[in-house]
């Protein structure tokens, strides 16, 4: 396993939304390099980029037209190069999105498999037979291209899937077996593309949709197999790279990933902690204390027993698909929520202008098919300038949220703010190897209150708007806290929306 994953803060960051340096209204690889400093300010070491490839970007780029050539919108080779070596210098390490179950259908290769003269790259995507058949259970495409058949969807109709094969076959008329050589030529295809960036100095993949790769394999034996040996393959060179799922289950540790992410899914952790709302529920931070930390800490140890002597789990703020949760929550709710994130077991990974508390834009509407996700997508807040100082073109990607005050130049000289507060607890984080290991006890839930322990540090959060007190030993103090806090002789009084770490020695 990488050595330095143990110590990672990730940074994401939307490439189109971060900095525009050449004023065409997209941000782009010079404005990421021109910001390293600032990331790594923040306590992160480790950035993944979301997807810079070529693409006609009917899915924000995950619709990827070339795997082997990065989107003149953001910069050429060249600049993308220079931000690896910049990056190197600082140790900060970058890491990529990989796409393998789909590509752009203006992909050079999906054209060729459209075609009616069978060619090399006629298995490449799963297409059935007829034209006039659209099989139950999947999403087909029919009437575009001129070969008889119809093709496949990974996720939208502009993205056709590639073809790995089925693990159960139902129909072989037009089914291939997962194990069937047409359908491993994708999977050296994909370590190709893996190798491609590794050499260039790339860290690290976050794999999006990592689940999705074998068809009918209900139980996901077949797509486990296939990573395992895609990626034990890959490691052998690659030792210390590591690879991030999109797949929110145990089962992608159990695969060979290094990461997995716990998504924002109906009813499980993240969900529970910060979302529930969405569910007619009460989430864990509810001022009110109407949540269930017990329930919902629960729900994480089994996850996390089940894979913590195999991998991380990938504790996100937000991202990219998510609502943000500034403007949902206040800034001192925002402060002791990120802290209770950065405090867990597990690799952070900040969304950009998440430290400084950008709001969803909820009625925006959609761009490049983000739909409601297109909210959490808006430019970086830098400064008061135009466009809070992300470009300076009069068309931008999105519009600049300029309805708040919220911007980093204004945080970095307030010690009270988020942004300062994100990267108090960071350090907190890297300076304390408690945190850092995979020692963790939930210890109590009262009436909204919340305590847990990581290995001799024992975190009391207090979500709600109302003070609360806890009692600890005498001999005990407060090492660390977010918001105001008292001890007196061992009663200590949390004040609304605030977090202490107590040390047990
Ligand atoms: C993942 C990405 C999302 C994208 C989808 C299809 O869920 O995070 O943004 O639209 O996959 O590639």
């Amino acid at each position: 396993m990488a050595t330095w994953l143990k110590k990672a803060v990730f940074y994401e960051i939307y490439p189109n939304s971060f900095l525009d340096t050449n004023g065409d209204g997209y941000g782009d690889f010079k404005g990421i390099t021109s910001k390293l400093d600032y990331i790594k300010s923040l306590g992160c070491n480790a950035i993944w980029i979301n997807p810079i490839y070529d693409s006609p970007f009917r899915d924000g780029g995950y619709d990827v037209r070339d795997f082997f050539k990065v989107s003149k919108r953001f910069g050429i080779l060249d600049d993308f190069k220079e931000l690896l070596k910049v990056a190197a210098k600082l140790e900060i390490r970058i890491c990529l999105d990989l796409v393998p179950g789909h590509a752009s259908e203006e992909n050079p290769l999906f054209i060729k498999s459209a075609s009616p003269i069978r060619n090399e790259y006629s298995d490449m995507f799963i297409w059935n037979k007829s034209p006039w058949e659209l099989p139950d259970g999947y999403r087909f495409i029919s009437g575009r291209y001129e070969r008889n058949g119809n093709y496949l969807v990974n996720f939208f109709s502009t993205q056709p899937a590639i073809n790995y094969g089925f693990y159960e076959i139902t129909d072989p008329n037009w089914q291939l077996s997962y194990q069937d050589p047409r359908c491993l030529k994708q999977r050296n295809y994909l370590k190709q593309i893996i190798r491609y960036w590794f050499d260039l100095g790339v860290a690290g993949f976050r794999v999006d949709m990592a689940d999705s790769l074998v068809k009918n394999d209900p139980d996901k034996v077949a797509t486990i197999a296939l990573w395992q040996e895609v990626l034990q393959e890959i490691k052998k060179d690659y030792s210390e790279h590591i690879f991030i799922s999109e797949w929110s289950s145990p089962r992608a540790i159990k695969a060979g990933f290094d990461v997995d992410f716990i998504l924002d899914h109906y009813h499980n952790f993240l969900n529970r902690l910060v979302r529930y709302e969405e569910t007619g529920n009460h989430s864990v931070f509810d001022a009110l204390g109407r949540g269930d930390a017990k329930k919902c800490f629960e729900v994480f140890i089994k996850w996390f027993q089940e894979i913590k002597d195999l991998g991380d789990i990938g504790i996100i703020t937000c991202n990219h698909d998510t609502p943000r949760l500034g403007g949902f929550y206040s800034v001192p709710q925002l402060k002791i929520i990120y802290t209770t994130l950065f405090m867990l077991p597990g690799i952070p990974f900040l969304y950009y202008g998440d430290e400084i508390g950008m709001k969803y834009q909820k009625d925006l509407p959609s761009k490049e098919c983000g739909f409601q996700r297109t909210g959490s997508r808006t430019p970086m807040q830098w400064n008061q300038n135009k466009h809070r100082g992300f470009s300076v073109a009069d068309d931008i990607f999105l519009p600049v949220d300029t309805t708040s005050e919220i911007d980093v130049a204004t945080q970095e000289d307030d010690p009270n703010s988020l942004l300062n507060v994100v990267r108090e607890s960071l350090r907190f984080r890297a300076s304390h190897e408690d945190i850092l290991g995979k020692d963790f006890q939930f210890v109590k839930a009262d009436r909204g209150l919340f305590s847990f322990k990581r290995h001799k540090l024992l975190v009391i959060v207090n979500p709600l708007q109302d003070p609360k007190t806890y009692r600890i030993k005498s001999a005990q103090k407060i090492i660390y806290q977010v918001n105001e806090a008292t001890n007196e002789n061992g009663l200590i009084t949390l004040k609304p929306f605030s977090l202490v770490i107590i040390s047990e020695e």
